[in-house]
């Protein structure tokens, strides 16, 4: 099989055909360098969960200020952010930045988030109640992160959904529903452009009047005793957007989808209402919406028996560990009451998501909506999936909902 082996195919995942390539490549080849193709260089496919999580610890070795994307940045201009936004930064800047950071994305704000999430998916589940069903990825699961950016960033319901229809647009950039395809590289400098322009009205009238959201929190931000530079408040603006829209909806259409066809599952939940919090989770590593994310060697090093050289791209498969045998038992069945379940979907170590203690809040009161009203959610429709392999995303799901499932 590893002649054929190619990450960079995108139709592997929308085929979802790449469970079954990654189990291959665990057994027979777990450190795989896949080589150049589809205009993108050449980088060593880390497979295993040992491996992975090794090469999340080692942030002297496996370095992030390459950027998470491999052969193309879902940002244009990669220098001048390269070691500044947080995503794309070493310690001890990324620790400086990263605790500036910690208390906004605490419990207070989690619980905001959580609040004013649960009223907008409650309303748009009423919406799809009175209308019989609608497209769960569409009109449902864009509540998740419209709710929290317009708690972190203060903004209306309607600018948090134009924020974001455009970074789908920047993480869609290999898709041509996103605008991809021929000009990708055009579309993802003008998707990044509107962005910008989003940020810059808002950097303005934060300067003019801080409050406690992230801009005001960035531009009040001090590292090392100095005031980040303008443009790197726009890239930490922009990698907490990225970061909060394309995971979140996509991890619970994922959700919906594997309940749906996991329906002695769902009645368990159902039945137990303290199997949402293990629910969540299990939803969280079955769908692992972040597919890899990717470092750069910083020396020579060997991994699993191969040698990386110093600059190689390295990029770590959290969907293939997530579905690592040796870690889970029965991996490749979604089981809602799985415990323990250390699922790497929100990646490992210093750069473990910033966002997750928020995202698991909106997760569980998703389900918690769902079990609690009952809510019957049966899929109506193929789901259509995202040409990505950055970003596993369910883009069209129709189902049909209705009330008084019973238990
Ligand atoms: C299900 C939802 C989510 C998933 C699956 C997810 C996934 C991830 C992963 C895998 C990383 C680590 C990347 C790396 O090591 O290179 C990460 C980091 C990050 N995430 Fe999330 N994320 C989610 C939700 C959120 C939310 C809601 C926000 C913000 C509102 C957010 C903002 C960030 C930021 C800013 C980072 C960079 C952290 C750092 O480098 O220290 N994420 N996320």
């Amino acid at each position: 099989m590893d002649e054929a082996i190619d990450l960079n195919d995108t139709r592997l995942f929308t085929e979802q055909r790449h469970h079954e390539v990654f189990a291959w490549l665990r057994a027979n080849d777990p450190v795989h360098w896949n080589e150049p193709s589809h205009g993108i260089p050449g980088h060593w496919a880390v497979c295993r969960y040992g491996d992975v999580t090794a090469a999340y610890a080692d942030t002297a070795t496996f370095s992030s200020v390459g950027g998470s994307v491999h052969g193309g940045s879902y940002r244009q201009g990669g220098d001048s952010a390269a070691g500044r936004m947080l995503s794309a930064s070493d310690p001890p800047y990324h620790r400086l930045l990263r605790r500036q950071l910690r208390e906004l994305f605490g419990a207070d704000m989690t619980a905001r988030v959580a609040a004013r999430a649960a009223r907008l998916a409650g309303a748009a589940f009423d919406r799809a109640l009175a209308d019989g069903g609608c497209d769960f990825a569409v009109d449902i699961a864009p509540e998740l992160p419209a709710a929290t950016i317009m708690e972190l960033l203060g903004v209306s319901r309607s600018a948090a959904h134009d924020l974001a229809a455009v970074t789908r647009r920047i993480i869609g950039f290999r898709d041509p529903e996103f605008g991809g395809g021929d000009g990708e590289r055009v579309g993802l400098a003008v998707a990044q452009a509107e962005v910008f322009e989003f940020f810059a009205e808002l950097i303005a009238d934060r300067r003019a009047c801080p409050g406690e959201d992230l801009v005001s929190v960035l531009l009040a931000a001090r590292v090392n005793g100095r005031p980040l530079r303008e443009e790197d408040v726009y890239y930490n603006c922009l990698n907490v957007a990225v970061g909060g829209n394309e995971t979140t909806p996509y991890t619970a259409t994922a959700g919906i989808l594997a309940l749906a066809e996991n329906p002695g599952e769902r009645a368990a939940l159902d039945a137990d209402p303290d199997l949402v919090e293990p629910a969540a989770g299990e939803i969280l590593r079955w769908s692992s919406a972040n597919a890899y994310t990717r470092r750069i060697a910083t020396e020579d090093v060997v991994l699993a028996q191969r040698k990386i050289s110093r600059g190689d791209s390295v990029t770590l498969w959290n969907v293939s560990a997530n579905r690592d045998d040796a870690q889970f038992p029965d991996a490749s069945r979604f089981r809602v009451g799985r415990t323990p379940n250390r699922h790497l979907s929100y990646g490992s170590g210093i750069h473990r998501c910033i966002g997750a203690v928020m995202a698991q809040a909106e997760l569980t009161m998703l389900l918690r909506l769902m079990t609690e009203r009952r809510l019957s959610v049966e899929v109506a429709g193929e789901p259509v999936r995202l040409r990505s392999n950055f970003i596993q995303g369910i883009t069209s799901l129709p189902v049909v909902v209705n009330p008084g499932r019973s238990a």
